[in-house]
């Protein structure tokens, strides 16, 4: 039996993981808007069925903005919501996305109770809890698409400064998708030697400061709107390591409850994706100073957190 993966969302990330989902071949694609947008989404998902041929998949797609038609997905991915402008923080969106999640959650509680479900609409950290916290799922079924983003950046741009390979770098970024993130040189290498042994500590400090404003930087290049190809590229591997239960270890904001010291938040942590959600997360032994960066940041999401004005839903039956 085919998978399916519903993307809540048909705007610039749902339209390319719709693409990757179906060139991938992880599943049957249903992409999912508001009524007003159900014709452009249905043109989206024609314009990709016609690109079949080409693309060598036999994925079917089809846009809609009844949640009927997401019955059964394996994966639900959601972008629903605003992107930031020019001048705007994450955070300036939490009113406004804070309301469509719910509204999503509460969907996607009705019609795919079972699906993995990977958030990516901004202020990211605190709409993966709402998501959470209103669907009323098991911690292992939600999880937010940010480390996986910031910790491809921060291999991208060391890939860029050094003239190697980005398949040679490897590295995390710990803690939320904000400016206080915590990229980890010390536990960065490429090829297996030390970032600390081929690159200054200007350098170093440079990557760290570009990695935590890359979304930033992107946002001032468009003027209005936000990255979409790194971030839906993300979220497919997300979602491939749980449909092919592949195992992979990636940075993802997860619900901690006593790892790191953080209880009841999603924060960006190394965490095994397989085909139970969020099998594990990974706990690293961290120097004093990186405690106190990651610190910085929890205090960040929580007060986020602390200002999205929800009601839980029931747990479920
Ligand atoms: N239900 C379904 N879809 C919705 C809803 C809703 N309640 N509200 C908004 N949408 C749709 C919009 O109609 C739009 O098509 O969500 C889509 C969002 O697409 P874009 O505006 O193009 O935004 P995108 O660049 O895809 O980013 C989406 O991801 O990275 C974050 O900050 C970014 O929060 C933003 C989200």
């Amino acid at each position: 039996m085919r998978k399916k993966v519903a993307l809540i969302g048909g705007g610039q990330i749902g339209q390319i993981l719709a693409m990757l989902t179906s060139m991938k071949e992880l599943g049957d694609v249903v992409i999912l808007d508001m009524p007003a947008f159900e014709n452009p989404v249905k043109g989206k998902a024609l314009d990709l069925a016609e690109m079949a041929p080409h693309g060598n998949y036999d994925s079917r797609i089809i846009g809609t903005s009844d949640y009927k038609d997401i019955e059964g997905a394996d994966v639900v991915i959601v972008t629903a919501g605003k992107p930031r402008e020019a001048g705007m923080t994450r955070e300036d969106l939490l009113d406004i996305n804070t309301k469509v999640i719910a509204d999503v959650a509460k969907g996607v509680r009705q019609h795919a109770p079972r699906a993995f479900c990977i958030i990516i609409t901004n202020p990211l950290d605190a709409m993966v809890y709402v998501f959470h916290k209103v669907s009323g799922f098991p911690k292992q079924q939600v999880v937010g698409m940010a480390g996986t983003l910031d910790t491809a950046r921060w291999r991208a741009f060391i890939a860029m400064e050094l003239g190697v390979s980005v398949a040679d770098v490897a590295g995390t970024v710990l803690g939320g998708h904000g400016p206080d993130m915590v990229p980890l040189p010390r536990l960065t290498t490429v090829g297996g030697v030390p970032l600390a042994e081929i690159a200054t500590k200007e350098q170093i400090d440079r990557l760290v400061t570009r990695t935590r404003e890359a979304g930033t930087e992107i946002v001032k290049l468009f003027g209005k709107g936000s990255a979409f190809f790194s971030p839906a590229w993300s979220a497919i591997v997300m979602a491939e390591s749980y449909l092919k239960d592949k195992r992979r270890v990636l940075a993802c904001a997860a619900m901690c409850e006593g790892e790191y010291g953080v209880q009841g938040l999603f924060i960006g942590v190394p965490a095994l994706i397989s085909a139970k959600g969020v099998e594990k997360i990974f706990e690293i032994q961290l120097t004093e100073e990186e405690k106190a960066q990651l610190s910085k940041t929890v205090e960040g999401v929580k007060k986020t957190v602390s200002e999205c004005r929800i009601s839980p839903a029931e747990p479920l039956p």
